[in-house]
């Protein structure tokens, strides 16, 4: 078991990772000073799995809980997805003393988070990632959210948690694809922070895809420390934050414009960093064989790595242009001057369709 914590003036709190913790959540919340009624907010899949073994923890160590079960996927990040949440808490007369348990993937943390934040102005929140991409990234970093229909995550909040729970066991039984994204934002970490990192991976992938807990539990605990490392240094994302957003500038363009469904976002995700990397050569001085290593590790991962044929289309170029980084100079991406280290570049559109042709599939 791994435990730290975050760093954030009145909003530092502490990160337990490790196997088997769902028995001891109770425990681990009393500790960290919450207690009595709670909501144990989760999705029918997950709630399946784990919500007897999470609500049993939790009463053992003298808590009330109440479960409340919303149906999986993004579409659970939605203003009725919230209102039932609401409802259900104020149903049962939760109040300010009470905290929320956002049991699940990075949808239940986002919703549950942003429920957390807002109602009653905000009660306590103990994250409880189950998927890798929620252990590895969403879990830690406070930003809540649910989409609207314009666009994704665009009504939300930075609310951290009192504590954050990390059973590595519990993604034994995550879906074969559902893990492979996850690992997409592990090797993130490594190639914009930790170049002996991406040296590891490499070496343990087998045991990785096999899930072998004890790797499981040293991964989520560097990949933890690394947010916790940005995000204490720039809660807000004025600037260091943004590294984390590397291979995400394509990654996110090729998400809202491939068709919905089509890739998952740790997938696209892997195709936006063999882009970035390309690129990278190119206007950071990134050498060919340390963009090729990334690119076969995130291969080796089982992830996919060519730009779509017709790729290019107007909605693509649409995506990128209405960026979040976008501003008159150019499409902000985080590159790469070696593996381990980043650099921005704005760069226009023009410039980046001719390059990324290069990755396109045969
Ligand atoms: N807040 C942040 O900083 C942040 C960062 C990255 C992504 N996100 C958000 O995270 C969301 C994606 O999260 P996700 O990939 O975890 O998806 P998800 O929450 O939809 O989970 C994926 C699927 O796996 C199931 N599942 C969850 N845990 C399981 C387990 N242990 N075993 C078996 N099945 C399990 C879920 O029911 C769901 O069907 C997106 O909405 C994205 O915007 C947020
Ligand atoms: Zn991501």
């Amino acid at each position: 078991m791994e435990t730290f914590r975050v760093e954030l003036g009145a909003a530092s709190h502490s990160v337990t990772i490790g196997e088997g913790l769902l028995e001891r959540l109770g425990e681990l919340a009393a500790g960290a000073g919450l207690g009595g009624r709670c909501a144990v907010i989760t999705d029918t899949n997950v709630a399946r799995l784990f919500a007897g073994d999470a609500i049993g923890a939790l009463r053992a160590a003298g808590f009330d809980p109440l479960l409340v079960e919303v149906a999986p996927g993004e579409t659970s990040k939605s203003i009725a997805a919230l209102e039932s949440v609401y409802d259900r808490l104020i149903e049962a007369g939760l109040d300010r003393s009470a905290s929320v348990f956002a049991l699940g993937g990075g949808v239940v943390g986002d919703l549950a988070g942003f429920a957390a934040a807002t109602f009653l102005r905000g009660v306590s929140l103990v994250q409880v990632p189950t998927t890798l991409l929620a252990q590895v990234d969403s879990a830690l970093g406070g930003k809540t959210a649910i989409n609207h229909r314009l666009g994704k995550n665009l009504i939300g909040a930075i609310y951290q948690p009192r504590l954050i729970v990390a059973d590595v066991e519990l993604l034994r039984g995550l879906p074969e694809r559902a893990f492979r994204e996850g690992l997409a934002e592990v090797i993130k970490y490594g190639a914009i922070m930790d170049a002996p990192f991406i040296g590891e991976l490499e070496r343990d992938l087998e045991p990785i895809l096999a899930r072998q807990p004890a790797l499981l539990e040293a991964i989520v605990n560097r990949c933890l420390r690394h947010k916790a490392y940005v995000v204490e240094r720039d809660e807000r994302e004025a600037e260091l934050r943004t590294i984390l957003n590397f291979g995400h500038t394509v990654g996110h363009a090729l998400e809202n414009s491939a068709g919905y469904g089509r890739y998952l976002h740790g997938e696209a995700i892997a195709i936006g960093m063999v882009a970035a990397a390309r690129l990278s050569c190119h206007y950071t001085g990134l050498s060919h064989a340390e963009a090729e290593r990334l690119r076969s590790l995130i291969a080796a991962a089982g992830l996919p790595t060519q730009m779509p044929a017709g790729w290019c289309t107007d909605d693509f170029k649409a995506a990128l242009s209405r960026d979040k980084k976008r501003t008159a100079g150019g499409i902000s991406f985080v590159l790469l001057p070696a593996l381990g280290k980043t650099a921005t570049r704005k760069l226009k559109l023009d410039e980046i369709v001719p390059r990324l042709e290069e990755l396109v599939r045969d």
